[in-house]
């Protein structure tokens, strides 16, 4: 039980670039590649090489030490300048999970902090480095907590990737599924694809599989009749944002939680504290729009005839009502959810 063969998003010391796992070539191929700019990382971030919050969230940072590092400003005022810009770019590149605005801003509190360009550099990559590891810890200590939720021999519906490629390592929803697993209970995994861009049919499936975890792949679609015949004994998904009444994540969660409280199933939500927005409310939440074509097209094929209209949006919210718990770091909340009145982290 592992996710993947390394880390999904490292910094790396000896050429001061980001090393990341290319998920837009898997499962066809597993390829590492790095960005040596900020515009080569939000390039990567809005092509989704690199997604799930909490692998935003310290692309987010590592962006902001990657920017703090290629500076070449004479003075403090400009050092700083330019690397706030950067921040901002990079926390616009992907509006709604809110680890990326959550990652930028804790490292470049780092380089506010530092009374000169040099020492500014040195504390953004010691900052960002950190979050790595801090996020690793905080999906192994979900997994401690989460795994009890997984009676033995459940059958789990997941929806998208909250696993290892989505966080540093070992995952969120699938992490407290690995921790299950690990802790010797028999767990088999049913993965919606995921439409349009299938994080769950290529990633889901593809870190389950090299970890020997029995999945099963399934349309979206297929989701609420399994669940009336009896197949699903729960659903786990991870979170792009969490505010004081609703769970942001990939579009058609929404859908599976209504399901799953009609048959009487439990939904659970494992996210770190970084998801947590309590400061905000669901109507205030910028819901990402997508391209046409990830609709539309598929390769070369036309799938929408161009009279058509496209939505796309990535993310749908459900409401706190239809979430049975709720996995962090710190251990499991329930309902009524009372979220401080700050961010956490
Ligand atoms: O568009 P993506 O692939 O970045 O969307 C990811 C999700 O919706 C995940 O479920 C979420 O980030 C939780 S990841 C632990």
């Amino acid at each position: 039980v592992a996710g993947a063969p390394e880390p999904t998003i490292a910094w790396d010391e000896a050429s001061g670039t980001i090393r990341f796992i290319d998920q837009t070539l898997l499962p066809e191929r597993y390829e590492v590649v790095s960005a040596d700019s900020v515009e080569r990382l939000i390039h990567a971030i809005m092509r989704l090489e690199v997604r799930g919050a909490p692998a935003l969230g310290v692309a987010g940072g590592m962006g902001v030490a990657l920017a703090a590092q290629r500076s070449r400003a004479a003075t403090r005022e400009t050092f700083l300048r330019e690397v706030e810009e950067a921040g901002a770019e990079l926390a616009a590149a992907r509006p709604t999970a809110v680890n990326l605005s959550w990652g930028v801003n804790r490292v470049l509190a780092r380089v506010r902090d530092a009374p000169d360009p040099s020492s500014a550099r040195h504390a953004a990559i010691r900052e960002a480095i950190l979050m790595a590891g801090e996020d690793l810890a905080a999906c192994m200590r979900m997994g401690d907590h989460g795994a009890g939720l997984i009676p033995d021999g459940a059958t789990v519906l997941t929806h998208c990737n909250a696993g290892a490629l989505a966080c540093t390592g070992w995952g969120t929803a699938l992490g407290v599924i690995r921790s299950a697993v690990l802790a010797g209970k028999r767990v088999q995994v049913i993965a919606c694809e995921t439409r349009p861009l299938f994080q769950g049919a290529r990633l889901t499936a593809w870190e389950l599989s090299r970890d020997g975890i029995p999945v099963t792949v399934i349309p979206d679609g297929a989701a609420a009749s399994l669940m009336r015949r009896g197949r699903i004994d729960l659903v786990i998904v991870g979170a792009d944002r969490i505010t004081r009444d609703a769970v942001f994540n990939k579009v058609g969660t929404y859908m599976h939680a209504v399901c799953a409280m009609h048959h009487g199933i439990p939904f659970y939500v494992a996210a770190p504290r970084s998801t947590f927005d309590p400061l905000s409310l669901e109507g205030g939440v910028i819901v990402e729009e997508r391209a046409r074509e990830e609709v539309s097209r598929c390769g070369d094929c036309i799938l929408v005839p161009d009279g058509a209209r496209v939505e796309n949006p990535a993310f749908d919210s459900t409401p706190l009502s239809l979430v049975s718990a709720i996995v962090t770091e710190d251990g499991i909340l329930r309902p009524p959810y009372r979220f401080g009145g700050e961010r956490p982290g």
